[in-house]
């Protein structure tokens, strides 16, 4: 016997949403190979394969301590004999031979740079690739037709493949809170996704707009993305009615409300200068423990845009808003913390792929939207923090312990028949019968 934890004696729930998973953990070598397989997967189409490997890699996070055998492992739910495999093997080999097939293999590496491009799914990025298309240059040069989308995805595959920091997920914050606040004064901005679960980098920065008096709130998404348009904050953007994304998750949501969640696919245009180091808008960005220098700057070089007659440019010296809610940086003793990419390296980095001649002082960065009526808006925050997996688990959790359906939108009781109201997450847990789970712990 090994000396250590008898995790087998440790009690584990079985749903993600029953446990508290931390961004740093105890099995990363372990949780890479899994999600290796789980992306694997996905990009073959092959969702309940991925949500398993998923399910074992969230389990492993959840643990207290590090796995150093697979007999720790004995009576704990979610490890399907597929990933049990894969764990032994990286237990006693250090490597899984199917995770390094998988890597290396030319399938899965095409799939992985096509639908790195924004507005490319696994089912266009297989179609592509059996035409012999492999990587976003190989698609340039086929001349196929691509959507708006998929040109702008093309056009920044670069940057919008970097890791957004979060000082830029601050510097985006202050844009949208800006932007908001010049059509709909009262609104409420809450980051959401990743970084509100405390993540230090994030593939975009997703936020979320309600207003207290619910109905302001109508028609809100335009106003805004014209007022961004007009400063010259974005690239590229595209507003959608979200009526049909829940469309399939049954009657949890009220028909008057219908067509009343709205969501902005975007790209922003970040300023940076070239120091890479000024805040020009007269306020500091608190970026708690971050150890980076770099904060970018939200004023707008671009000689075509009209920042400096805007109000709340340059000399603007207002408070960071209240309303406007950013994770605390989590203490650690971890080995392993994300690595966050070096501010310099990453400007000349876009610098020498940019397709513009000359230093450029911008970069973009994909940023996601989302409208909600105040009625919804605990739903909404819950729904759009994630991780995915515990979102799914949550309504897994809902439908099958509770008889109830969850979505961003509400929740309702099968056996009442009814609505359940909240007005915040907590509510919400405990209509679930569930512990309260804090943002930070469901990375799932
Ligand atoms: P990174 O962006 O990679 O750092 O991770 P993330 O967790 O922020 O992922 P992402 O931005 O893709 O999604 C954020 C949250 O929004 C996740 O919890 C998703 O479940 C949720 N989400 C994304 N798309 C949709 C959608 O179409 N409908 C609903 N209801 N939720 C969505
Ligand atoms: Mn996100
Ligand atoms: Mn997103």
């Amino acid at each position: 016997e090994k000396p250590g934890l008898e995790l087998a004696v440790v009690s584990v729930p079985s749903y993600a949403c029953q446990r508290h998973t931390p961004l740093l953990h105890h099995n990363t070598t372990l949780t890479d190979a899994l999600s290796i397989l789980a992306e694997n997967a996905e990009l073959s189409e092959n969702e309940g394969r991925g949500v398993a490997f998923r399910r074992a890699a969230a389990l492993l996070k959840s643990l207290p301590q590090e796995v150093r055998g697979a007999e720790q492992l004995r009576g704990l739910p979610c490890l399907g004999e597929h990933s049990l495999r894969v764990i032994k093997e990286v237990l006693e080999d250090g490597v899984s031979h199917e995770v390094e097939t998988t890597t290396h293999s030319e399938q899965f590496k095409a799939m992985k740079a096509l639908t790195g491009i924004f507005g490319v799914g696994a089912k266009t990025a297989d179609r592509w690739f059996r035409e012999g298309i492999h990587t976003p240059s190989d698609l340039q040069r086929s001349g196929h037709t691509l959507n708006r989308a998929q040109r702008a995805g093309l056009q920044y595959y670069d940057e919008l493949n970097l890791p957004v920091t979060k000082s830029e997920a601050v510097a985006i914050g202050q844009i949208v809170e800006r932007a908001v606040h010049a059509v709909l004064p009262g609104a409420e901005i809450i980051l959401i996704g990743g970084f509100r679960r405390g993540k230090q980098t994030g593939h975009d920065v997703d936020f979320l707009i309600t207003h207290p008096d619910e109905g302001r709130e109508e028609g809100l998404m335009p106003k805004v993305v014209s007022w961004l348009e007009a400063q010259g904050f974005l690239l590229y953007q595209k507003t959608t009615r979200n009526s049909y994304l829940e469309s399939k998750e049954g009657p949890a949501r009220p028909a008057s409300n219908m067509d009343r969640f709205e969501r902005c696919f975007s790209i922003f245009r970040l300023s940076t200068d070239n120091e890479g180091r000024e805040i020009q808008t007269g306020r500091e960005i608190q970026t708690g423990d971050d150890p980076q220098t770099y904060s970018p700057t939200l004023t707008n070089t671009d000689p075509h845009t009209h920042s400096d007659t805007h109000p709340h440019s340059k000399t603007d010296s207002h408070p960071l808003p209240q309303t406007l809610v950013f994770p605390k940086p989590q203490t650690s003793d971890f080995p392993r913390l994300p690595q966050t990419p070096d501010h310099a390296q990453k400007v000349s980095w876009v610098l020498g792929h940019s397709q513009c001649s000359g230093p450029r002082s911008w970069r973009a960065v994909r940023v996601d939207l989302v409208v909600s009526p105040y009625s919804q808006f605990a739903f909404a925050l819950l729904g759009w923090t994630g991780s995915k997996l515990f979102e799914r688990e949550l309504r897994r959790w809902a439908v099958h312990e509770k008889a109830m359906t969850l979505s961003s939108h509400a929740l309702y009781d099968r056996k009442r028949t009814q609505y359940l109201r909240a007005s915040s997450e907590e509510e919400i847990f405990a209509h679930l019968g569930l512990e309260y789970i804090p943002p930070c712990d469901r990375n799932a």
